[in-house]
């Protein structure tokens, strides 16, 4: 069920001032500071809202709030800024009513915030899909923009928008989003060349200083420093919370959002560059033959850069500088400018760049975010305009700025009034005449054509002749010296001539919110808003895209001698066409207050709140509306608030609401001039009537409280002593089964017990009567067994003592010739295992000894058979090596492992011995380096020693030359020591023909398988004696004519231990051997 509440519950102050009592100013603003203190920001007149701002974020617009004031009534939850914004958008939906949204109050109330608040309410509530999206987002993206251009940071707002807003949002029937078009009036262009104190020039500025990359600002010929830019203010340039950086990135988003392409936003960003560097051209005076002073540009430099920004050719923008052309009735001339006239021009130009800029970005937003369907639209219109601004210097944009004001005061009480009476009428209560406040007399003044002072001001404006300042004021002196309205020193009314707080160059308008005095200073000068034709025909020149569009009057082709229409008269204009639009709308009023000067959050100044309640003319607000009745409420919600005062209508009303609120109040005995019945509303004249029946309701709700708490406590007590014996009963049932149970159990248990008892012992019984009759089984058997035995014994014993000892003797011979012969498996067939398993009886001996070499004998001759031809060569020839040498010399025995390779030098494939090689006629056998001992002093040289069939050849080591080739029958014998030495004598024939150098004394390591090798020759060849070996440690030999003895001695030689040879004397060399 839907909970039904109302704005009247849990209200701090009152949540509408309509039911203040008493109702004053101060009750006014102490009722305002009390809801502010408790965070209550919004509280409505009727269906206007006020709105104090906060200056901190407060949780009020979550997604849970949006839920919570969707689809409900406006006086149902507590005053909100979405409860206006769901007002209105439900009635633009549902009953097919443009509305608009009014959003007043000075700079930094609020009011921009309070824009965004509603669009943002509206976005979330209204229709989704993807089309739909995407219209609302580039709505909500224009606001970053717009603000980026036309916001800035000023001494009452950090973000104070500069210029006035008025955004239509069009819906199709359903209330989904199409598009919207933006107006925007009058941006406070006098900021880009000069900021007050303490305020800054437009954001766009410092955010693309501080956010553009370097490569951005280098095409933008920009320095990121904004010391260097004349038009920047520096004191205030960086502003606390405000981050520059990270806004460009924003409003560059929110572009590409919006529409923009890429080049536009280049486009844009160089006509902010332009502005920039405009402001950093000076000027220097240069004199004239006329005496007059001629400007000339100071340092071209930033001239130069900005028309190649531009696209703009530098000497006509320098000759635009310093000459103007005056064109009047076909004639043209051309004066030069002074300093002076040069800066105003060089502003001028760079305000009107700027402001037309501001105009082409709304444009081409408006381009963007325009409906497509060409379906009737229904319009939701924001107002975000200027507040009413009184300052200490009041200059011509306060003065616009208010007229605003006026006529929206205007069109406030109109349509309130309007509102107020069409109500009355709606319900058909009698209308009672409201006296109140018209400012139409104001705006009167302000905008009439004849007399009014905007026309007063384009007058002079447009008058030939001199035209100054005062001149303008003069006239204002004479035309409106009688209005109730205007105030002057010099007027003709007597009354001010002593007036010290009105100047002489001041003029005052008494305006509906308070008194303002205006500076007639400048008022001429920027209602005119001159810019010379030559710069605008300068900027048309350029080639830059976008120039074109916004100086289209600087088109040669349509030079325009009227001057353009005046500052004044074109806000007039626009003015008027806002106000007819509003009229045709249904109007929502959010009234923002600034609570005060700091901008600072729980700071409530009772004097600035006063004033502004005072010029928003918001008490008066409150009088209109309960002019006749105070409150107004459906009969319905009424009723249902009210039901329990009456017994009748208590708990149920079955009969119309509106006979119930009668039964209702004549029970409760309310006079009946305190209320009217309307046709679908009860009217209620005074607040305290409301608030008696408030008061009635509050003591009857805390009856009720006390009933139905009764009522409840006396259930929940009967239905928890219900459940106590319920559950009671439950357990009782529980615990006697679980008693039985466990009784149960026990006695089984028992019994078991007892049972196992008795069953283990009738089987202990049982086992010891079998266990005897078993033994005495096996007794019997056993005796019976011997007894048996002992019989064939007895019968057999004759036979067995005839054959039994020859049978057991042939079967142990048997057995033990067969493990014998088995033991003999274990052996080898390698000829050189020596092992034989031992003999295992006496008795075996002999056949063990023979099977043991006939054994050998057969595994020698298998091995034998796998001989080749050339491998049975080589063994008889360590055989025979064996037979010379073995126990004989002692270096055999490390020969016999040495395998008898005979070409150690591998004569046949090295080819360093082919010469060699081919002078040897038959095949060599043997081939090695031996060491030739010289006869002479018994040193070794080496030498190639050679065998082949038939000689011996020893060669040179290095050339391979044959020194000495011996025939094998010229040698006679050898002779070798006993010892491990390699040294050999080759003893040759006395007589032959080899023998005239004498023998040879040889070394080599190869010495066995060398004589070997010689004695085999001897021995194989049948045409040769055999050739002696002769082993002894002294033998001689022939060198030459000496016989020179060859002794052999142990001892170590002290260098190694090979031997060592020496020549003793002529009869003795000497060979030692190391020892072994
Ligand atoms: N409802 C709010 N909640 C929190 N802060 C707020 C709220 N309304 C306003 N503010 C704060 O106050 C500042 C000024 O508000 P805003 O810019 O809306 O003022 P304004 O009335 O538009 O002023 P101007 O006329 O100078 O444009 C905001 O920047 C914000 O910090
Ligand atoms: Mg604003």
């Amino acid at each position: 069920m839907e909970v039904k509440t109302s704005l009247l519950d849990n209200m701090i102050g009152v949540g509408d001032m309509v039911l203040l009592e008493p109702l004053n100013e101060d009750s006014f603003i102490m009722n305002l500071r009390n809801r502010f203190d408790h965070n209550e920001i919004y509280t409505y007149i009727g269906s206007v809202v006020i709105s104090m701002n906060p200056y901190r974020s407060l949780p009020i617009y979550t997604p849970q709030k949006v839920e919570e004031y969707r689809n409900r009534n406006f006086y149902e939850l507590s005053p909100h800024i979405y409860a206006l914004a769901d007002e209105a958008y439900r009635s633009l939906r549902d009953q097919d009513k443009d509305q608009c949204i009014l959003i007043t109050g000075e700079s930094g109330a609020g009011k921009t915030e309070a824009s965004k608040l509603v669009m943002s309410y509206v976005a979330a509530v209204c229709g989704k899909g993807q089309e739909v999206n995407k219209v609302k987002e580039q709505l909500l993206q224009s606001n970053p923009v717009l603000e980026a251009f036309g916001n800035a940071k000023t001494m009452r707002n950090d973000n104070s928008s500069r210029f006035g807003k008025y955004m239509d949002i069009e819906f199709d029937f359903k209330g989904d989003p199409l598009g919207g078009v933006i107006s925007n009036y009058l941006l406070e262009k006098s900021r880009v060349c000069k900021q007050p104190r303490g305020e800054r020039n437009f954001h766009i500025f410092y955010q693309l200083l501080s956010g553009a990359s370097d490569d951005t600002l280098m095409k933008l010929k920009l320095d990121r420093d904004f010391s260097k830019y004349n038009y920047l203010s520096l004191d205030s340039a960086n502003v606390n919370g405000l981050d520059d950086a990270a806004s460009f990135r924003t409003v560059r988003n929110a572009m590409q959002i919006v529409g923009f392409m890429e080049a536009e936003v280049q486009s844009v960003l160089e006509l902010v560059a332009a502005v920039l560097k405009l402001g950093n051209i000076e000027f220097k005076p240069e004199s004239r033959v006329n005496g007059f002073d001629e400007s000339r540009v100071k340092d071209k430099n930033d001239l130069k850069e900005m028309c190649e920004l531009l696209g703009i050719e530098q000497s006509v923008l320098e000759r635009a500088f310093s000459y103007r052309t005056v064109e009047a009735k076909m004639e043209k001339m051309s004066t030069t400018l002074n300093v002076a006239q040069a800066y105003y021009a060089r502003d001028a130009l760079a305000k009107n760049l700027y402001s037309r800029l501001f105009s082409w970005l709304v444009t081409r937003i408006n381009e963007s975010i325009k409906a497509q369907a060409k379906t009737r639209h229904k319009v939701m219109g924001v107002l975000d305009i200027y507040g009413f601004e009184i300052f200490e210097d009041n200059s011509f944009e306060q003065f616009i700025i208010n007229y605003c004001n006026e006529k929206l005061q205007q069109i406030f009480i109109e349509l309130t009034l309007r509102e107020e009476q069409e109500e009355y009428i709606r319900e058909d209560i009698e209308w009672t005449n409201i006296e109140y406040f018209n400012n139409a007399v104001i705006c009167d003044l302000i905008e009439n054509n004849q007399n009014g002072i905007l026309a007063m001001l384009d007058e002079e404006c447009l008058r030939p002749g001199t035209v100054t300042d005062d001149t303008f004021l003069d006239k204002l002196n004479t035309i409106c010296a009688e209005h109730q309205h205007f105030e002057s020193r010099l007027n003709k009314n007597s009354k001010f001539l002593t007036d010290h707080s009105l100047p002489h160059s001041c003029f005052r308008i008494q305006h509906y919110a308070g008194k303002v005095l205006y500076r007639v200073e400048g008022f001429v000068d920027k209602n005119n808003d001159l810019l010379y034709r030559d710069l605008s025909q300068a900027m048309y020149k350029a080639t830059h895209s976008l120039m074109r569009q916004l100086f289209p009057e600087g088109n040669p082709a349509k030079v325009n001698l009227k001057r353009p229409p005046t500052a004044g008269f074109q806000f007039k204009a626009s003015v008027g066409v806002l106000m007819k639009n509003l009229q045709t709308k249904n109007p929502n009023y959010i009234r923002c207050i600034k609570p005060n000067d700091k901008k600072v959050a729980h700071i409530f100044t009772d004097s600035l709140v006063c004033h502004q309640v005072r010029y928003l003319g918001l008490v008066e607000n409150v009088r209109v509306r309960r002019a006749g009745y105070a409150f107004r409420q459906p009969y319905e919600s009424c009723l249902e608030r009210y039901k329990m005062l009456c017994k009748k209508t208590w708990p149920q009303w079955r009969g119309p609401a509106r006979d119930g609120v009668e039964v209702l109040l004549t029970d409760c005995s309310v006079p009946t001039e305190e209320f009217a019945y309307g046709r679908s509303k009860i009217f209620i004249r005074n607040p305290r009537t409301l608030f008696t029946l408030e008061e009635r309701r509050r003591a009857c709700l805390e009856d009720l409280a006390t009933l139905i708490q009764k009522i409840y406590r006396g259930w929940k007590s009967r239905t928890h002593f219900l459940l106590l014996k319920k559950s009671q009963v439950v357990v009782a049932a529980w615990y006697r089964r679980y008693a039985q149970q466990n009784k149960y159990q026990k006695i089984k248990s028992a019994t078991l017990v007892m049972q196992s008892f008795i069953r283990g012992w009738k089987a202990r019984n049982i086992l010891r009567q079998l266990k005897y009759e078993k033994r005495c089984k096996e007794a019997v058997t056993t005796i019976a067994a011997y007894w048996h035995g002992t019989q064939v014994r007895r019968e057999y014993r004759k036979f067995f003592r005839a054959n039994a000892g020859k049978k057991i003797y042939d079967f142990t011979i048997q057995r033990i010739m067969q493990k014998y012969f088995l033991g003999l498996k274990t052996t080898t067939m390698s000829p050189m295992d020596n092992t034989w398993p031992a003999k295992p009886y006496g008795f075996l001996e002999g056949a063990h000894t023979q099977l043991r070499r006939i054994f050998h004998l057969w595994r020698c001759k298998k091995y034998r058979g796998q001989f080749t031809e050339e491998k049975k060569a080589v063994y008889e020839e360590k055989l025979e090596a064996s037979e010379i040498f073995k126990d004989k010399k002692a270096l055999y025995p490390s020969s016999v492992s040495q395998p008898f390779k005979g070409d150690y030098l591998e004569i046949q494939k090295n080819p360093k011995y082919q010469k060699l090689n081919s002078a040897m006629e038959e095949k060599v056998l043997l081939a090695d380096l031996v060491n030739k001992i010289n006869r002479a002093n018994g040193k070794g040289s080496p030498r190639l020693f050679l065998l082949t069939k038939s000689n011996f050849v020893l060669a040179d080591q290095k050339t391979g030359q044959v020194k000495a080739s011996v025939p094998l029958p010229d040698l006679a014998s050898v002779s070798v020591s006993t010892q491990s030495d390699g040294f050999f004598a080759l003893k040759l024939k006395e007589g032959s023909a080899s023998a005239s150098k004498g023998d040879f004394l040889l070394s080599s390591e190869h010495l066995i398988e060398i004589i070997t090798k010689l004695h085999r020759i001897g021995t194989t060849a049948a045409d040769r004696d055999q050739i002696n070996i002769d082993i002894s440690d002294e033998f001689l030999v022939q060198f030459k004519q000496d016989k020179v003895c060859v002794k052999f001695i142990q001892g170590g030689p002290k260098n190694g231990n090979s031997a060592a040879c020496k020549r003793k004397n002529n009869r003795l060399l000497e060979v030692s051997v190391p020892s072994p």
